[in-house]
């Protein structure tokens, strides 16, 4: 049996369920409503019941939103000189023949990923909480409509692109999402400055 390393904890594990749970399913039942797709909404029992699902899964994706910061925020503000230098070969996913530097826990991508989820889930938040509660508010509803289509776009982009770089373009990343492991090999080939500082190198 290959020597296992733990990248995230239990508890990192069950958060990102939950807030990929709550997201998807915000992101599905937003659609409808945008779209007004009938089909959709018979899933979940009606264009009533999808509102009253859709505001709850908001309050879950939010709280678990805010349990991310303790497990990502402080990795996503720090770049070293291998980060920029990852941004110059754009991680080489352009071209084969540039030399990736090596990387810590997380891949300067990942980070600004991170951000972007963050940003996009306060200003999707603060606009949606807007819209449960301050319906007689004109401007407010027209504002926060807005911000909360432009937020709907950046994770109709982001999300899918995130779950496609963690599954068939990186092979064997997904087990981190199921039990917080991978084998210590493959670890130390993709992150070898954190493997460095855990001590396994
Ligand atoms: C359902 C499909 C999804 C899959 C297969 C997936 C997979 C993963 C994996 C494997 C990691 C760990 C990466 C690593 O440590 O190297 C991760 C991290 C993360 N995921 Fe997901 N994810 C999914 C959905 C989502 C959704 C919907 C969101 C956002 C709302 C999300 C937000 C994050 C964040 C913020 C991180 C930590 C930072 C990062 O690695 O960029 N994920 N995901």
């Amino acid at each position: 049996m290959a020597e296992m390393v733990r990248k995230s904890s239990v508890g990192e594990v069950v958060n990102h369920w939950v807030l990929a749970g709550s997201c998807i399913l915000l992101m599905i039942s937003g659609y409808a409503f945008l779209f007004h797709i009938d089909g959709i909404s018979s899933i979940f029992g009606g264009y009533e019941a999808m509102k009253t699902v859709h505001n709850y899964l908001g309050v879950v994706f939010c709280l678990s939103l805010l349990v991310t910061t303790v497990h990502y925020l402080k990795d996503a503000f720090e770049y070293d000189a291998d980060d920029l230098q990852w941004f110059k070969v754009a991680g080489g996913y352009l071209s084969h023949k540039v030399k990736v530097p090596p990387m810590g826990k997380y891949n300067p991508g990942q980070k600004l990923y991170y951000l972007g989820i963050l940003g996009a889930g306060i200003a999707i938040a603060i606009s949606g909480f807007a819209i449960w509660f301050m319906k007689d508010n004109a401007t407010v509803m027209l504002v926060s409509h807005l911000v909360h289509n432009i937020a709907f776009c950046v994770f109709a982009i982001a999300v899918p692109v995130h779950i496609y770089l963690s599954t068939l373009a990186n092979p064997g990343t997904f087990q981190i999402m199921v039990n917080g492991m991978l084998p210590l090999s493959d670890a130390r080939k993709k992150y070898p400055k954190w493997i460095k500082a855990v001590g396994k190198m």
